[in-house]
């Protein structure tokens, strides 16, 4: 299938690990002119053949979000798609939520939240004016569950739909689209420190590996039974920005073995 993304801008905020990560991977091999927004610097990592643009920011922050964009449309040629990945939780075992504290929430909010908003401000006046284009954000199963490990991480994520299915609404006339993607259990650092974070309120004698963890908790809540793979984000990514999906938006995507089912 020809995705027709060749020489298409595209921007991956969160693209440096993960999910993000393979995200921006696809498009590069799609032939799309990659920039890649991340608070770490792991450009060194990237394979060499694939040639991505990396600025190193805070999503969380308004202005370095607005000029990563202005510098992204400039060196692209232009910004098409726009993906977000960034992501972070807690880093807390928020069950029961009292577990916490009011103050374990404002820094979820920033990056969660307010970084999807610094994106769609930053990034929508370009795609309005081209008069086509595509937003992809990531949520998670746990927006959809109201997940008990993290409150604040959930929550935000079910903010992250919210707000995902208004600017499709506001953006259609622009012949944009805003879609999600839902993942449900994906390796990454991510991931591994909800683990972390649940291990450290267990006895000694009841703690698990990090595989261990993972094996009971897949084989629990997905009825395929197995993890997610990053590429198979990619993959999803690359189609939903294409113009085979041109009549996809305002859609959650859940890739997650089957863990949440909609009628
Ligand atoms: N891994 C999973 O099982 C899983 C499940 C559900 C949802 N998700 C979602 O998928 C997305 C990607 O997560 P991942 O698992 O690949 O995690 P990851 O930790 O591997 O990648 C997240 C990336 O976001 C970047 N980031 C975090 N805060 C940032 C900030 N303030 N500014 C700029 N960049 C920032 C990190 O540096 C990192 O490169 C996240 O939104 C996450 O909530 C992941």
């Amino acid at each position: 299938m020809d995705l027709q993304l060749t020489n298409q801008g595209v921007v991956v905020l969160g693209g440096g690990s993960g999910i993000g990560r393979a995200i921006a991977a696809a498009f590069a091999e799609e032939g799309a002119c990659v920039g890649v927004f991340d608070r770490s610097l792991r450009c060194s990592k990237w394979p060499a053949e694939l040639e991505v643009e990396y600025v190193v920011g805070d999503i969380a922050d308004s202005e370095s979000v607005q000029s990563a964009a202005r510098q992204f449309e400039e060196t692209l040629g232009g910004v098409r798609h726009v993906i977000c990945a960034a992501g972070i939780g807690s880093g807390k075992f928020g069950f029961p939520f009292w577990n916490l504290e009011p103050a374990d929430w404002p820094r979820v909010l920033e990056v969660n939240v307010m970084g999807m908003v610094h994106t769609a401000h930053a990034f929508a006046p370009g795609l309005r004016a081209a008069g086509e284009g595509t937003f992809l954000f990531l949520t998670s199963v746990a927006a959809q569950t109201g997940s008990p490990t993290d409150p604040p991480y959930s929550a935000t994520k079910a903010a992250v739909i919210n707000f995902m299915q208004v600017m499709a609404k506001d953006l259609a006339p622009f012949n944009v689209r805003a879609n999600c993607l839902s993942p449900g259990m994906v390796k990454t650092p991510l991931n591994e420190s909800v683990w972390a974070a649940g291990q450290e309120q267990l006895p000694e004698d009841e703690r698990q590996s990090y595989e261990e963890w993972a094996a009971a908790k897949i084989k629990t809540i997905a009825p395929l039974g197995r993890w997610q793979q990053p590429s198979e984000f990619g993959a999803m990514a690359a189609y939903l920005a294409s113009p085979h999906a041109c009549n996809i938006t305002g859609q959650t995507i859940n890739i997650d073995g089957g863990q949440v089912m909609h009628a």
